[in-house]
This record gives C-alpha cells, structure tokens and sequence, in this order.
C-alpha cells in the first residue's frame, strides 16, 4: 500500500476540514470502511456497459475482476459509466459519437479523485474514444479490452458477424437465401458475449491498443467469454496501482515509436480502415506527428500475416487458439519491423513482451517469410484531384482485378439515393462502371458512416458480378469488404472535388501508382465549383450542430478542432 502523499487523490480525500469531511463522508454511504482514505491509490475504472450497446453488454463483470486485481494490489477502485456506444443500434453512426465520449471521459477522469484509470472498452468507437481521453488526460492508464465473440457457426459453416452479413444481404437479392434463412441466420451469428470476431473494427482496435502498449498481452484476443479474459482483467487491476506508484503515464507508452509499431501490426493482421482515423486522433491528443501518409510508407514492407476475415478465412476465436495478437508482434520484432524496446503498461518493451510467444497453427497466423499475403497489399493511401487530401483503400479486401481500373461514374448524393434505384433492371450501370457516394463525410452525414460499401446494383448480382469500384467520402466497417474508396478527403460537403462529379464522368483509379484521378479539365471544374451550393447544417443546435462546426477531415482524425492536444490533470480550484 502507498502513501504517496503526491497522489491527486489526497487533494479530496487527505482533505482537513469541511470539505475533507464531505469527500469522506458521502463516499463513506456506499459501506467503505474508512481506510479506503489511507493514501492508497484511487484508480478509476470507465466502463462502456450498457444493454444499447451490446457488446459490451459483459463489461460490468469484466470491471468486477478489474476490481480483485486493484484491491490485492493495494488500491481503492471506483467504477464509472462512459458513454456506450453501440456501433449496430445509434443513428446516424456511432462516429458522431466518439468524439462526444472521448470529451465525457476525459472531463470525467480529470474531475474525479482520481489517480489512475482503467478503461473498459469494446464496440468499435468505444475503444479509440476512451484512449484518446486518456491522452488528454495523461493519468496513468490500462485499456482492458471486452474480448471478441465466439465464432459464430451457420449450417455447418463458422460465420463472422458483420462479414456474413453484407454476403447475407447479396444472397437474399441475388435469390441464393430466403428470408427465413436469414433469420435463422441472425441467431447464429452472434452468439456469446463480445465485439464482433472477425478482424473488424473492433478486433482491430483492441489490437491497436496492444500494439501501443496500452493492454496487456493477449488482452486483444481472448474470447470475450474466456475465462483467461477475467484473469488479465484482474492483472490489468493489479498493473494499474503499479503504473500509479511509478507515474508511468499514455504519454510515456503512446509515442511515435509506439504508432508505428500500432501501424505496421495492423497491417500485419490486416486490419480495419477505421485505425487510420481513430489512430490519427489518438495522436493528436499526445502531439506525436502522425500523418495519413505514414500508413502508407510504413505498411508497405509489412505482409499480412494473419487469416481473418475479412480479408481471409478465419475468426478471431481462432487467432486466439493459433497464438494470438502477441504470436504476431513477436513474428515482426524477428523481422526487424517493429521498435522493439517501446515501453508498454507491463513495464518492459513491446519486444520483450512478446519473446518466445508461440504460433499454434500456422494456418490462421503464417510467417513473414510465407506470409498470407505479401507486403505491401495493406491499406494503400491515394491522392489526385479527386483526393487532394487523400482517401485509402484496402487492398486485401479488394479485387485484385479492380486495384487498376478506369470507369465511367455514376453519381449519388446519398446512399438513400442509391438504394432507391438499385433493385432498377433499367439502371444505366456495368461492372466497370464507379459508383460515386458522396456527401457521407464527418460534416455531410453527419459523422462519416459506415455506408461507403453499397450493395451492388441488383442487375449486376443476378449476372454474378460481386464487386465493383466505388469512391465515397464516408467509411466502411471493418467487416466489409470491397474495392471502395473511402475517407476521401476533403468531403463533398466541405467543398471538395467529389462534389464536382457528374455522372458520365471517367475516374481512374489507380492503386499501385497510388492516384485517383478525375479525368475533367481544371477549367471545367472551376465552372462547376462556381455553381456549388454547399448543403445545408444538418443541425442548428445541440451535439450535432457542435461536431459539424468544429469537425476535422478525416485526414486530420476527425476530432474536434478544440479537443486537438492535451489539458493535463491539474483542477487547481475546489467544487465548495
Ligand atoms: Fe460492436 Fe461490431 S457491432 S463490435
């Protein structure tokens, strides 16, 4: 037990007097004897539980073995709700949200007698918002992450839930499902407790905040329902009131160091496009230079090493028995691709963490020497005129076929717009043709949902056709799969040229030369920029109206201008 007289906590409750006394004394109404006040750390526990967001749904027993570890180690710990954010039930996305939570939380920890902070996470949005509270705040910091589902099993077959959804959706208009089996099917997809268990966002994100050094080994992967799960919970309790005692700080475990390890690993699992926003935002709350062009520079000489869904076969229930995040990491670190001695919650560096972590099934994790697939087909970053703030795509979840391609656009300015004609046998649309979404970034939406993927026009699916090139400004889930142009920044409804596109317009895209390029004249489209009328607020007060104004592109992480950068810790001033 410490006594560190130097804790924050000992301003409230080490407190003479009046308001000592109320500290104590209303904390003291929930059963705590009084030596909770000796001068023992005070750690708080965020927690994104709610039923409206289910996967997390499991994360208040999750908090309960934080709990365990924090009072063996010799803490006191209080658990507090975040703002949960259900990445299946908000509308318009639950990206209209991060921000709003990563404001809450961080307000939250720098308000509250805390000394120390655990974050309990899952769904997509909720992981990277508690992390970028947490480099707001720079209060010694563990992320527990809430584990991926079971894999989920249909007609024999193990199905990923988001993934077999969007192959579900193309079946049922393409006539190879009934609706009675997609209900069937519903059941079957999810299935235990957890965040969706292919290699979404979700798994993505937890992976991230291993790769950064923000959780513990094998946090990212344990299956929510995992037994081993509570028990690195409980570690992570006992991690934090160590991390407290030694004032190890995000700022000293999320350095560059750290993004480049996060951006060479998700490469390496292939994972979501969603990790360069979220990663991006996380960096600017530290001031670790992080720009959109360092995912491409430092993916490239990295190969996809794991077989997950979307990109491959597998679930994360799988990765999880085959070794792991930590069996990947340690496949890098052999390869001389990653900073080997950035420092991690456990104390020691990424490498050290990792070393002689096993691989139990070469399938599902292979090597950087035979690797699921070669360096350089991770997610590529593409400027031109249409992009000339950039836009990615993910090449391993594309057609390889389509990575070089030049089409005619047809143009929509919404995917309710889209869906509305797509089932027309008369739609004026090929397989080459580029379907232009537009108007669907942080601004235009608002909040930049996950839509960029549109089904296919339903002419193309009945002739077999399964993808085809589409350019939008919006995102797409991790889950998804695709060649889709995303993130296009600027967004149409901050003037950029995506809003210019007319269809019957030639667009070329061109992956290895990294370009998207509209093929109009310059003059052309300044005559079409002078007639632009930029879209009307999508809201005049609250939130919404908040986030529009002030929201960056995505190539800047799409945070809030003002939230950019760091408060610190410090509430000088007492509340009575
Ligand atoms: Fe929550 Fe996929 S919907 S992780």
């Amino acid at each position: 037990m410490t006594t560190n007289s130097g804790l924050r906590s000992r301003q409230w409750f080490g407190a003479t007097g009046r308001a000592g006394m109320g500290h104590r004394s209303w904390m003291r109404s929930q059963g705590f004897t009084p030596e909770v006040f000796d001068g023992r750390p005070v750690i708080g526990i965020a927690t994104t539980w709610s039923e409206l967001a289910p996967c997390n749904v499991h994360l208040h027993r999750v908090a309960e073995s934080v709990k365990r570890g924090v009072w063996q180690a010799g803490g006191f710990p209080l658990e507090f709700p975040a703002m949960a954010l259900g990445e299946t039930l908000l509308r318009p996305t639950a990206m209209l949200y991060r921000n709003l939570l990563a404001m809450e939380a961080e307000e939250l920890m720098r308000a509250n007698p805390l000394d120390g902070v655990v974050l309990l996470s899952g769904c997509d949005k909720t992981t990277p918002g508690l992390l970028m509270a947490a480099a707001s705040v720079d209060l010694p910091a563990v992320m527990v992450t809430g584990g991926p589902m079971l894999s989920g099993k249909y007609q024999g077959t193990d199905v990923g839930s988001g993934t077999a959804v969007w192959r579900f959706e193309e079946d049922l208009v393409a006539g190879r499902m009934t609706q009675e089996e997609c209900a069937f099917a519903e059941g079957c997809m999810a299935r235990s407790n957890g965040h969706c268990m292919t290699m979404g966002t979700a798994s993505t994100m937890a992976s991230m905040a291993e790769a950064l050094g923000m959780q513990l080994p094998y946090s990212a992967t344990w299956p929510a329902v995992d037994a081993r799960r509570y028990e690195t919970a409980q570690r992570a309790g006992q991690v934090i009131v160590g991390l407290v005692q030694q004032d190890l700080r995000p700022s000293a475990v999320m350095t560059r160091a750290a993004f480049e390890n996060a951006i060479r690993v998700n490469a390496a699992i292939g994972g979501s496009t969603n990790a360069v926003i979220h990663l991006l935002a996380i960096a600017g709350r530290l001031g670790v230079p992080l720009t959109l062009d360092d995912f491409d520079v430092l993916a490239r000489d990295v190969p996809t090493l794991v077989n997950l869904q979307p990109s491959g076969k597998y679930l994360m229930e799988d990765f999880c028995y085959a070794g792991g995040l930590p069996a990947v990491i340690r496949e890098l670190d052999e390869a001389g691709l990653l900073h080997s001695g950035a420092l991690t919650v456990t104390g020691a560096g990424i490498g050290a963490n990792v070393a002689g972590a096993p691989c139990w099934n070469r399938e599902v994790i292979q090597t950087v020497a035979d690797p699921f697939q070669p360096a350089g087909t991770g997610t590529a970053v593409l400027r031109g005129n249409l992009a000339p703030d950039g836009a990615v795509i993910k090449q391993s979840a594309s057609s390889p076929h389509l990575l070089k391609h030049r089409g005619r656009a047809l143009v929509f300015d919404s995917p309710t717009d889209y869906y509305a004609v797509s089932n027309d046998p008369e739609l004026d649309v090929d397989e080459d043709t580029v379907l232009v979404i537009r108007y669907c970034g942080p601004r235009g939406y608002p909040g930049m949902p996950e839509v960029s993927n549109v089904a296919l026009p339903k002419k193309l699916l009945l002739r077999g056709v399964r993808d085809m090139v589409r350019i939008c400004d919006g995102r797409m889930s991790g889950t998804a799969y695709g060649t889709v142009v995303l993130h296009v920044a600027p967004e149409a409804a901050a003037g950029g040229p995506l809003a210019l596109v007319r269809t019957g317009d030639w667009i070329t895209l061109d992956v290895p030369g990294r370009r998207l390029t509209l093929e109009v004249a310059d003059d052309e489209l300044a005559r079409r920029r002078a007639g632009w009328q930029p879209p009307a607020p999508p809201a005049s007060r609250g939130w919404t109206r908040l986030y529009t104004e002030r929201v960056l592109q995505a190539d800047a992480g799409a945070d809030l201008d003002f939230l950019v950068g760091a408060s610190g810790h410090e509430v000088p001033r007492d509340s009575h």
